[in-house]
């Protein structure tokens, strides 16, 4: 079996005891709580070809703490069997160029930098991008072996490892001082956190800045983003679950910054503990406005349900209508839809994405083709769901045959509406 059960939280600790020999105590006081359970799921990024083995489905239970709010899962894939060979690459969409220069110039005014190590640097796309606006040395880690091969051709040297000892050890000893170590979107995947924080102490120095880039578990539950839960995303995470997991170690929470991509990601700002920078204020700014507590995610999660017939009997009226319907960006999240929703090929007639690696594969579990992104203009369905809502106005705007010919969207998160 290729995944485990993880039933303490990966913040606080709170759950089960584990008594000698790894006896549970059988108080039901000390669990961590579920409040969404999705049922069993395929990988949202084993997109195969005809003929090529899927890796399996897997429990995906969220599951959260009553102590420090954080939402995980309940089990942990091996991160061998999802990452080893990951379709995902960093979008080069202009929504994400405009986050990369807002991200440089965030950390620059925290301080100037001239050498990064990006831990999950995917293709190397940011790391390209920020030596093309002034980063002098740069190195990635990434445990993807497909991804490392294009970062390598984009110039940028980068480690084929996942984030470990080792990795971190020479990483450093390649490097002059470091002045960021940044982890866009690897956090919330990684299993030990203590572990892969006491790593990033072996990059850093006093001066080193830390940026860790997360999605922020308050906009997820203000804006019902239920689809972002899935297997590779172990964790949903809040400031005051944070607060708890650096409490003792060697980094300190120093600042947060907010950036509106991926439906609202939060980096936070790490310093060793004997950094001189004082906390800045937004630490405080972000406790006070949090509302996750346990009622805030049931909210959520019934929410979630309502999402799910709501689309699910949207599509299957249009059907029966004679209308034809196609997804729009093969997301991780159209995977999770999909599957939710139970559609069929009979549903969604294809999906469209721009990632050449997806094209001319099946949605993981539902089997509904994946093809190019022209397919929209050739086909002229009359309503296409934007999967990859997260860059909507971008697409919108970039799709305008689309709609001149009379296509309709269905944008499904926050809410399902119809453009
Ligand atoms: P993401 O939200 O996880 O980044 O996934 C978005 C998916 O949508 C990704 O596979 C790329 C795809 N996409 C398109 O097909 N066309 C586009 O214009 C954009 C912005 C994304």
């Amino acid at each position: 079996m290729s995944y485990r059960t993880h039933e303490n939280c990966r913040a606080c600790s709170w759950g089960p005891p584990q008594g000698p020999g790894g006896i549970k105590s059988a108080s039901t006081d000390d669990h961590l709580e579920s409040v969404l359970n999705l049922g069993v799921m395929p990988l949202p990024n084993a997109f195969r070809r005809n003929g090529e083995s899927c890796p399996g489905h897997y429990p995906i239970d969220l599951v959260v703490c009553p102590r420090c709010t954080l939402g995980q899962l309940s089990v942990v894939v091996d991160p061998l069997v999802l990452y080893d060979q990951y379709p995902y690459v960093t979008s080069s969409s202009q929504t994400m160029r405009d986050h990369f220069d807002n991200l440089w110039l965030a950390l620059n005014f925290e301080q100037k930098i001239g050498s990064v190590v990006e831990i999950g640097s995917n293709d190397g796309l940011c790391l390209e991008y920020f030596k093309s606006l002034g980063a002098e040395t740069v190195i990635g880690i990434d445990p993807a072996q497909n991804l490392n091969k294009v970062a390598r051709k984009r110039g940028i040297n980068s480690l084929c490892s996942l984030f470990d000892r080792q990795s971190a050890e020479m990483a450093r000893a390649a490097m002059p001082p470091i002045d960021l170590v940044l982890a866009r979107h690897v956090f919330c995947h990684v299993d030990n956190w203590q572990e892969f924080i006491n790593n990033i102490g072996v990059l850093c120095s006093k001066d080193t800045l830390v940026c860790i880039e997360v999605p922020y578990a308050q906009d997820m539950i203000d804006s019902c983003e239920w689809d972002t839960v899935y297997a590779e995303h172990t964790s949903y995470l809040t400031v005051k679950a944070i607060q708890y997991l650096l409490d003792g170690s060697a980094l300190k929470l120093q600042g947060i910054a907010r950036f509106p991509v991926h439906g609202g990601v939060i980096g936070l700002l790490l310093r060793r503990r004997d950094s001189d920078k004082p906390r800045s204020g937004t630490v405080q700014q972000f406790l006070e406005g949090e509302h996750c507590a346990m009622a805030d995610w049931k909210r959520f999660a019934a929410k979630a349900w309502s999402q799910i017939s709501e689309l699910r009997d949207l599509v299957r009226t249009l059907r029966q209508q004679g209308k034809t319907v196609v997804g729009y960006g093969a997301s991780a999240k159209s995977t999770v839809w999909a599957n939710a929703c139970r559609f069929t090929k009979k549903d969604i007639a294809f999906i469209t994405d721009n990632t050449v690696a997806k094209q001319y594969t099946k949605s993981p579990g539902t089997d509904i083709p994946i093809v190019d992104e022209g397919a929209l203009t050739r086909e002229l369905p009359e309503y296409a769901i934007c999967f990859a809502w997260n860059y909507f106005s971008e697409i919108y705007e970039k799709e305008k045959i689309f709609r001149d010919k009379g296509g309709r969207w269905i944008v499904p998160t926050p809410k399902v509406r119809v453009v």
